[in-house]
């Protein structure tokens, strides 16, 4: 047995085949593929408007910078994410506030969010963590109460539904990304969703180094416009923008990934549900998240053991590859001092977690052998 990746992202004749299209038009910046990817994708979502950007960090940031927050207001962010979610604020001249997460399922801790919560409060991002959907009923009708802007990192999960709507839906702007080992991939990109036209608009110009109108849009002026206008080159740059675009070889790209979306969702839940049957009966091995493989859209296959390390050593072994998702943020040194002490479960919880390999394409033999070699650990601890 080869070793096994813990991702491997779906690209083939399609993306290919798009990607010769650009090439043949000879325009591959920031052209009409990045249009039809953010029309696409906002219908495919279910909200107004998006916005591409090249990465999810990207989007992060311009979420948040699109509200112009007065500095050292804080935003509320969970413990365990990735490490853009608490680098937002500070691009921003704003503070993370930690949030402890649920045991249950890595998601930000609804009580320990209304402790934390202060005047000084402006924001709250909610991370969908490995794809499992944070609580937005209990927390998006808090979050309006207490007049704080809700975003969604959505970076972890595409096309999922929880209770009865899509995520992505839930909050003021959702954030997804498309790096190379996420539910579509773009190689790197990322997407704003949002419903405001006023913020959407805003988000643009940031997006593109502050200018009300994108080169493809002037592009279109100059064909499109009265033969003795000569004005189509003009723009006005109206804020201090950023260049953080999607290009039309990353968005037509996207576009054949965002073809086959459902497709990548039924094999990844078809997979977990292998593998939750697998472990089901094993004594010091859980899954983290209670897994919906109906309507979800999971990033993640993690499972929880107090003999962590060991059974990291045990898989590397048996060429096995595994991940950490992910180091407390507030354990780090940039973070430590906006730690404000009461994390109780993040601190019991993440010296347990483990990433196992886990993308559409795995094969059913390396699945099952993955399961065996589980089991065996499992038995090993267990005489
Ligand atoms: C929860 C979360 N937020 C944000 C990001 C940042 O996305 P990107 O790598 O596209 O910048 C990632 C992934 O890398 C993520 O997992």
């Amino acid at each position: 047995m080869k070793k096994i990746r813990l991702f491997k992202p779906w690209v083939g004749r399609e993306e290919l085949n798009n990607i010769k299209k650009v090439f043949s038009k000879s325009w591959i910046g920031y052209g009409p593929q990045v249009h039809k990817f953010e029309k696409k994708f906002s219908k495919f979502i279910g909200t107004k408007y998006a916005v591409a950007v090249n990465s999810g960090t990207a989007a992060l940031h311009l979420a948040l910078l699109s509200c112009n927050f007065p500095k050292n207001k804080k935003v509320l962010v969970p413990t365990i994410t990735f490490s853009a979610t608490a680098a937002a604020p500070l691009y921003c001249g704003l503070k993370p506030k930690f949030v402890d997460i649920r045991k249950e399922d890595l998601t930000i801790d609804f009580d320990d969010l209304k402790k934390k919560y202060t005047k000084d409060c402006v924001a709250l991002i909610c991370v969908h963590m490995g794809g499992h959907p944070s609580q937005m009923e209990k927390i998006r009708p808090w979050a309006k109460k207490k007049k704080l802007l809700l975003i969604e990192d959505s970076a972890e999960s595409c096309g999922g539904i929880y209770k009865g709507k899509k995520i992505g839906t839930w909050s003021d702007i959702s954030c997804f990304s498309f790096e190379e080992k996420k539910i579509i991939t773009t190689g790197d990109g990322g997407m704003i969703c949002l419903n405001d036209k006023k913020k959407y608009e805003k988000l643009k110009s940031l997006s593109f180094h502050g200018w009300n109108k994108d080169p493809w849009e002037r592009h279109l002026m100059f064909f499109k416009k009265k033969k003795n206008f000569s004005k189509h080159w003009k723009y006005e740059i109206e804020n201090l923008g950023f260049k953080y675009n999607m290009n039309d070889l990353t968005a037509s790209m996207g576009l054949a990934q965002l073809s086959k979306i459902n497709l990548f969702n039924q094999k990844r839940n078809l997979i977990l549900k292998k593998y939750l049957i697998g472990i089901k009966n094993l004594n010091y091995i859980k899954p983290v998240f209670p897994y919906d493989t109906k309507n979800g859209s999971y990033w993640l296959f993690s499972i929880k053991t107090k003999f962590r390390d060991e059974l990291i050593n045990f898989l590397k072994e048996k060429k096995i590859s595994t991940a950490v998702h992910f180091v407390p943020l507030p354990m780090n040194k940039l973070y430590k001092q906006f730690d404000n002490k009461s994390l109780k479960n993040t601190k019991d919880i993440w010296k347990e977690i483990v990433s196992l390999p886990f993308f559409p394409n795995l094969e059913n033999k390396k699945i099952n052998y993955i399961i065996n070699c589980l089991k065996k650990f499992d038995e090993s601890k267990s005489i």
